[in-house]
């Protein structure tokens, strides 16, 4: 694997609070979460009308675990409020917008102070440097500049931890490739779907992507698994690191992998509070239990969130490389998972099928339809280019609709296209389509 220097950060580089004892820790969130739920009562008045009517006052929250009196707030709350409804500073105090695409009704709209945004470039910056970039690297930020908040989160911590930006946004798939001969990056931000493509590129051009600059690789926005991590460490030799955030919350940078233990994502506790809890009747679960993913923030003035229900099914494990807990790499969003015939099936656990079987890219997508008032689950997915005979192709839909069958427990339809023909992504992939009657 291409060489990162000091694999492990020396302790002085670290922001103080990285190293922390697990009681610092604590006492700093008790005393942010008292200001942060104390604020958003008395400047946003969403939050003032939501605690009244739960009848809780910011003066009942005494102890980290008072925290669970207080309501949940959901996307749809964010809608609701559309755009500027949410916000606890006026609207001149917000330096700026990003939003949701907004495929499904309105755009989710997210603002921040000039000091949120100060805030957001230092998480971001812990986050790369944790991925083991260094001042001095050069960055290729290749997540959408724009509403979303990919691009410029990224750009913003790049350039705090000191590196220096290629700002090349997504697209352009071909020049993207001609930029990292030329620039030379030691660091790639991108989606990994997207990376499979930047990938193919470099293969299209003849340019072997072991030869490249890339030393580290910073992925997130979308679900992604170890299998499809050693896929793409393979492939670049370099190191495949997870970033995990979402805009509702500040955008990316909420919890990262460290390069040197890749063993799940340190969430960045001093500024965001995780919990976990049950789906179906909201009550926390212990550390280590599976559930939904929620996070209150402890610093954000433009828009604090308290207690946002994010959808993402994870646990909380202890801290290894940092003493801030982790959450483990995400299985998928409960709106993405497939109930079939019974049985919950994530996009996740597909891809790891899919990296199982010779002869298959990991390119692919999920059609669902509807037959005889039967769900029926086809997975389309790619032929490696060498994989042209029709018997090895049908080897492989075997093959694959075995794993499927004997790991999830579902029988699926397999469809082996040529390459180059299941979608592509330029940013967030498109795994499920369901083509069921509504
Ligand atoms: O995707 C922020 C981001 C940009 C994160 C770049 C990482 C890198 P949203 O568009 O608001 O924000 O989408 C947030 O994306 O709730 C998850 O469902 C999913 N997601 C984000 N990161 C990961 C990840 C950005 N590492 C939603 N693994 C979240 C799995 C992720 N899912």
């Amino acid at each position: 694997m291409n060489a990162i220097n000091n694999l492990k950060p020396s302790r002085e580089i670290l922001d103080p609070i990285e190293v922390a004892s697990r009681d610092e820790i604590s006492a700093l969130q008790q005393k942010r979460m008292a200001w942060s739920l104390n604020h958003a009562y008395e400047n946003s008045p969403f939050y003032r009308k939501r605690f009244d009517e739960n009848g809780v006052h910011p003066s009942d929250f005494k102890t980290l675990s008072d925290l669970s009196k207080f309501p949940f707030t959901v996307k749809t709350d964010l809608r609701d409020c559309y755009p500027f409804g949410m916000f606890a500073v006026p609207r001149e105090k917000l330096a700026r917008i990003h939003a949701s695409s907004g495929t499904t009704g309105r755009p989710t709209v997210v603002g921040y102070t000039k000091n949120d945004i100060d805030v957001w470039a230092d998480v971001m910056a812990r986050s790369i440097r944790a991925s083991g970039g260094r001042a001095g690297d050069i960055c290729h930020v290749a997540y959408g500049y724009g509403l979303f908040t990919g691009g410029l989160g990224a750009h913003y911590g790049a350039e705090r931890l000191g590196c220096t930006v290629v700002p090349i946004s997504g697209g352009m798939t071909e020049r993207q490739v001609t930029l990292m001969s030329d620039f030379k990056p030691q660091i790639i931000m991108v989606t990994p779907s997207y990376m499979l493509s930047i990938l193919d590129e470099f293969r299209r051009q003849g340019i072997d992507p072991r030869e490249s600059s890339l030393k580290v690789g910073i992925f997130g926005a979308e679900p992604w698994t170890n299998a499809m991590r050693a896929e793409i460490e393979d492939a670049f030799d370099m190191h495949a690191v997870d970033i995990y955030g979402l805009s509702e919350i500040m955008g990316p940078g909420v919890a990262n992998e460290c390069v040197e233990t890749k063993d799940g994502l340190h969430v960045w506790e001093d500024h965001f509070y995780p919990e976990i809890i049950d789906p179906q009747t909201g009550e926390v679960l212990p550390d280590g239990a599976m559930g939904e993913l929620v996070f209150t923030t402890l610093t954000k003035e433009g828009l604090p969130m308290v207690r946002y229900r994010t959808r993402d099914l994870t646990r909380i494990l202890p801290g290894t490389a940092r003493s801030m807990r982790r959450i483990e790499k995400i299985t998928g969003r409960s709106d993405d998972m497939i109930i079939l015939r019974g049985v919950n099936v994530f996009p996740t656990q597909i891809e790891e099928m899919i990296l199982k079987c010779e002869g298959l890219a990991p390119h692919f997508q999920i059609e669902l339809t509807r037959k005889d008032r039967m769900d029926v689950m086809t997975v389309h997915v790619e032929c490696t280019p060498d994989q042209s005979s029709a018997e090895a192709r049908m080897a492989s839909a075997k093959e694959l609709a075995h794993h499927i069958k004997s790991v999830i427990g579902v029988s699926t339809k397999i469809d082996i296209r040529d390459p180059e023909s299941v979608a592509r992504s330029e940013g967030k992939a498109k795994r499920v389509v369901d083509n069921r009657p509504k």
